[in-house]
């Protein structure tokens, strides 16, 4: 048993990575042929790609894929910290598991994630959910066939989740979601400790991948006809700082561009290490694509220096500016947290004025939430919840209008789309333009999911538009 310890998460000294090739042990490979499993997946794109390898892990151990959960020999919760009701779902998601367990008593359960990396999850699972038969972590979600196949052997809980990131594994197998879009990871970690912020605590370290195996792998998504990459990380211009003297986000950014990927898309982007050689070369490669997400968190410098984000309300402006003027046409989207312990209603209108200013093509609005073992959890907050839930319905009201007023722009315009799929309404398909906008559209001739069309935009909703393909 390894249980995981916040203050050993949270150290920082100088290390190395080996960096190793994932193996699968023979003698389980294909062993649970007949069985069938169900991933729930909870939180961001790193989740959901880690998924994507769970899955695929699963699959050469014999399993096979099941949408219902009822219907499932094995559940895996991928889970979420981030804010509480990340971790509420988690816990629902278990309580039924728990009543489906008393029916079946066969049923395999796990949990991973992000959750598994906090101590108060596991001994919560120790004491009352002692049903779940495994728990690993983030750092180690290579062990997977071997946690699975020890909980079987063994019958007995087990809990595998370290603090401490280990080594960085080539080579996971992968089943993507979708056949033209694929999600790749650049850098692991997070060093910037936001103060409100659980992932330093529960996914390490900053840590970059060799760009050789990043080429490596886009190459390999283009020979299998992908159409976009979205590179991953939970601070992407981080990218190379920890490996390389003189290589770094910019870099790697041009240098993928240069591969035959019709589209780059990245995330998550911290202001802090945005550099003008990034921006010089999203401006550049028409393959990289003009939208980038850029979390601002709040307007005001005051509740921003609280926060521990390194920027203030004038340098975010500043960076904002400097984007929109040096790539033409870009979509800037971001993330605000209202209520944040401190925030008076002055702070409060300085996110609002920024909002105002900046414009933004998308925002993902937040209530602070408590994360246990963060700093922010110290100090002192004196709004209540009533008043952050009105604050928050202010911020959404203004920043809806917004991207509707934005979106009926567009009317007239034509768009390029990669088409994904066909829409629920009949004779529609849906896709998204270079900016990021999804686009329901009609089609005189058939076209095949993957291709990139033209769509000459009809009609604007504040999260969709509609066109026709020309
Ligand atoms: N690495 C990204 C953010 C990842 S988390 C970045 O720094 O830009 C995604 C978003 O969740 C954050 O941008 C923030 O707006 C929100 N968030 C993170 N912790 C939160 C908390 N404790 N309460 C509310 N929102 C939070
Ligand atoms: Fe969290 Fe800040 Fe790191 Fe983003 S940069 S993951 S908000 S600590
Ligand atoms: Fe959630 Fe972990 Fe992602 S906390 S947002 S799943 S990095």
């Amino acid at each position: 048993m390894h249980l995981p310890d916040y203050k050993e998460a949270r150290s920082r000294d100088k290390r190395t990575y080996n960096r190793i090739n994932f193996t699968l042990d023979k003698n389980i490979e294909k062993k649970y042929v007949g069985k069938k499993y169900h991933v729930k997946t909870y939180g961001c794109q790193m989740n959901e790609h880690d998924s994507e390898n769970i899955c695929a892990m699963l699959e050469a151990l014999g399993f096979t894929k099941t949408d219902d959960y009822l219907d499932a020999d094995l559940v895996i919760l991928n889970t979420c910290s981030i804010r509480e009701n990340a971790h509420n779902k988690a816990f629902g998601m278990l309580g039924r598991l728990k009543h489906l367990k008393n029916e079946k008593k066969d049923l395999l359960i796990g949990l991973c994630g992000c959750m598994a990396q906090e101590r108060s999850v596991v001994d919560e699972i120790l004491k009352d959910y002692k049903f779940v038969n495994f728990v690993f972590g983030t750092h180690n979600l290579y062990e997977l066939p071997k946690i699975i196949d020890k909980a079987v052997e063994e019958n007995k809980q087990q809990i595998e989740v370290y603090s401490r990131e280990g080594d960085l594994v080539e080579g996971l197998p992968v089943i993507r979601s979708n056949s033209y879009k694929a999600y790749v990871n650049i850098i692991y970690g997070c060093d910037k400790f936001c103060t409100y912020c659980i992932v330093p605590y529960t996914r390490g370290r900053e840590r970059s991948r060799k760009k050789e195996d990043i080429l490596e792998e886009v190459n390999e998504l283009v020979k299998d006809g992908y159409k976009e990459v979205t590179l991953l990380g939970q601070n992407v211009n981080a990218y190379g700082k920890d490996l390389y003297e003189d290589y770094n986000m910019g870099d790697l950014l041009e240098d993928i561009a240069k591969l035959d990927i019709p589209r780059v898309r990245f995330m998550t982007s911290h202001p802090w290490d945005f550099t003008d050689k990034m921006i010089e070369v999203i401006g550049k490669y028409p393959n990289i694509m003009p939208s980038v997400h850029l979390p601002v968190q709040s307007g005001s410098s005051k509740i921003l220096k609280l926060m521990g984000r390194r920027y203030t309300r004038e340098s975010y402006l500043e960076l904002f500016h400097k984007i929109k003027d040096t790539v033409p046409g870009v979509t800037i989207s971001t993330d605000i947290i209202v209520g944040f312990p401190g925030e008076t209603e002055e702070d409060f209108l300085e996110t609002m004025s920024l909002v105002e200013e900046c414009r933004f093509d998308n925002a993902f609005t937040f209530i602070f939430s408590e994360r246990e073992g963060t700093p922010a959890c110290k100090l002192e907050d004196n709004t209540s919840l009533k008043e952050k839930e009105e604050r928050l319905q202010r911020l959404n009201e203004v920043v809806n209008s917004i991207f509707l007023e934005k979106n009926k722009a567009l009317v007239g315009k034509t768009l390029k789309v990669l088409v994904e799929g066909t829409s629920e309404k009949k004779d529609m398909y849906f896709g998204y333009s270079e900016t990021n906008k999804l686009i329901n559209f009609t089609s005189d001739k058939d076209i095949l999911c993957g291709d990139i069309v033209d769509v000459e935009i009809t009609d604007a909703k504040t999260w969709s538009l509609d066109g026709k393909r020309i």
